[in-house]
């Protein structure tokens, strides 16, 4: 076994929250030392992004359906709806004097790791350069200016690329060592955001998949070590095209042009102080991505398209208005069309977001604890997203599982034990009753072996359940219900309900779908002040 491997198993096995010790986290909130959810580069040039997000007309069910509308141009204007719709802050919160920003991207704690770069030739409105998004002003900060013709030559179809990065010390401020985890999972949502708010305007988005971290640190500006100073340090995450897959944009050339661009900003500090995790920086290390080859873009056995949700959105209404509940009822129950229709949306299609942004075969299959779905036995269910996937998952599991085809022709969902599983979602999840007064919840089983020959796709395993929780996210909305992410659950327990022994399969991130209560203590407001 390698070092990386190695040093894999030992972090995986560490951050696991057991049901008598939670994984190492800090002794308490330190408030004095709490993250600023934005970061700032000082001194860059400011470019203003419009709101126009309300002018787009594209319906959420179509996009779902991979019926994507014509491809707008690419211009300040898109991109700034590109950003708003996926990055952006969707509503400010506020409770006594507390006040806080939530985004159409969730996240962990709602700290926020992921930060998002563009990367541009020279646009309608735009210079060709490095930008970074400030959400909290929707405005663009100019990291770079390339005045190099191997800039433009680049980018040889229409198209631009969407970096993204993570700050650990956010998450890690509050969650320790497991904090790594998190920032996984919300870097796997901002690609599914990002996907879909590129769908809404015609786009493709595709995961470059062959490039290394040192090269998306460079073309980022992120191993600037002069510009961050004290401030706490990015780490590489994902490029994404947004453009012509039959033309993707060469990574060599831009750091090559990269070489004479001017560069601008220094980056804020976001705490004053910090508590080291020495997890976080070995787990980092131990999946640090070089240069591999070229992915072929996956080619799904195709599955029929998902029915028709209860409401029909636009997809900027759906964005912006995607939340997590903070509690169910408890009592509601969900129709078994409308359950047949969440769960056959997490099946991949070919160039329909989100899933056209991920270029690895399906490795994440939903095992789910059904409590309150019309027609449906209480149970356990294991949705297999890929065929092939079935006698591993059969072998890694208890030998006297019915696995009984249940619902829809098409839906490859298995009942395995009819039982009621309230009392046992909720212990999973760490004690959360939301994961009891659900519909259903549900837990992300993941093939380990992958993570295990190259470990940097451990990344990869959390990023595909995040986009598969962003799916869900949605879903819930356009049927009139709500969902929540659930990164903390006691991992061994989930394996151990399914009678999983083997680290073949690995649970590593949990949902939540049922009828949300709404807190009324807090006050809403507008997610930006629009000037008269
Ligand atoms: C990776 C991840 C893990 C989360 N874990 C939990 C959890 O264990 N319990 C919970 O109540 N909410 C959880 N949430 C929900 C977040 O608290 C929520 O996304 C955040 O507060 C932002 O609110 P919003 O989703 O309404 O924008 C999680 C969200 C994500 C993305």
């Amino acid at each position: 076994m390698g070092g990386s491997t190695q040093a894999l198993l030992e972090y995986h096995e560490r951050s696991k929250h057991r049901v008598d010790r939670y994984a190492p986290g800090p002794a308490g909130l330190d408030w004095a030392t709490q993250p600023d959810p934005f970061r700032v580069f000082q001194g860059s040039p400011r470019i203003a992004l419009p709101l126009a997000a309300d002018t787009l007309s594209a319906s959420y069910n179509d996009l779902r359906r991979g019926a994507l509308p014509p491809a707008q141009r690419f211009s300040l204007r898109t991109l700034a709806i590109l950003l708003e719709l996926s990055l952006g802050l969707s509503a400010w919160k506020s409770y006594g004097t507390q006040r806080w920003a939530l985004r159409c991207n969730p996240s962990s704690g709602n700290l926020h790791p992921t930060e998002g770069y563009l990367l541009c030739p020279v646009l309608p409105g735009i210079s060709g350069g490095v930008y970074h998004y400030l959400s909290r002003d929707h405005v663009l900060e100019q990291r770079a200016a390339v005045d190099d013709p191997r800039w433009p030559e680049a980018f040889p179809g229409s198209g631009i690329l969407v970096g993204l990065s993570s700050i650990h010390w956010r998450e890690a401020w509050k969650y320790g060592m497991r904090a790594w985890r998190y920032c996984q999972h919300d870097c796997g949502h901002a690609i599914a955001a990002v996907s879909y708010a590129a769908a809404a305007l015609g786009w493709q988005t595709r995961l470059m998949a062959a490039a290394a971290d040192d090269d998306l640190a460079a073309l980022l500006g992120l191993d600037r070590g002069e510009d961050f100073g004290v401030a706490e340090r990015e780490v590489p995450d994902v490029l994404l095209w947004i453009g012509n897959p039959e033309a993707p944009p060469d990574l060599e050339r831009m750091r090559l042009a990269l070489g004479k661009a001017h560069w601008y900003g220094q980056a804020n500090r976001l705490s004053a102080g910090h508590e080291s995790w020495p997890d976080i920086d070995a787990i980092h290390r131990a999946t640090h991505k070089p240069l591999t080859r070229e992915l072929i873009p996956l080619n799904p056995a195709p599955h029929p398209w998902p029915a028709m949700p209860a409401l029909d959105l636009s997809f900027a209404r759906i964005a912006r208005q995607r939340r997590s509940a903070t509690g169910f009822d408890g009592r509601a129950r969900i129709s078994a069309a409308a359950f047949y229709t969440m769960l056959a949306s997490l099946l991949v299609r070919r160039d329909t977001p989100p899933w056209n942004a991920l270029m690895h075969p399906v490795a994440v299959h939903p095992a789910l604890l059904v409590h309150r779905v019309d027609e449906l036995e209480p149970g356990l269910y294991v949705l297999v997203r890929d065929a092939a996937a079935l006698p591993g998952l059969r072998q890694a599991m208890r030998p006297e599982w019915l696995w009984q085809r249940t619902g829809p022709d098409d839906l490859p969902l298995y009942l395995l034990l009819p039982y009621d599983l309230r009392a046992v979602a909720r212990l999973i999840c760490c004690h959360q009753d939301i994961a009891a007064d659900s519909f259903f919840a549900l837990g992300m089983l993941a093939d380990f072996e992958i993570a295990l020959k190259q470990p940097w796709r451990y990344r990869h395993l959390f990023w595909e359940c995040g986009v598969l929780g962003q799916v869900l996210y949605l879903e819930a909305e356009a049927a009139g219900e709500r969902a929540t992410g659930i990164g903390c659950f006691f991992d061994d327990e989930m394996h151990a309900l399914l009678g999983i022994t083997a680290r073949a399969w690995q649970s590593l991130y949990h949902f939540t779908v049922g009828s949300a209560m709404v807190d009324q203590r807090l006050s809403t407001s507008a997610p930006y002040e629009v000037q008269p």
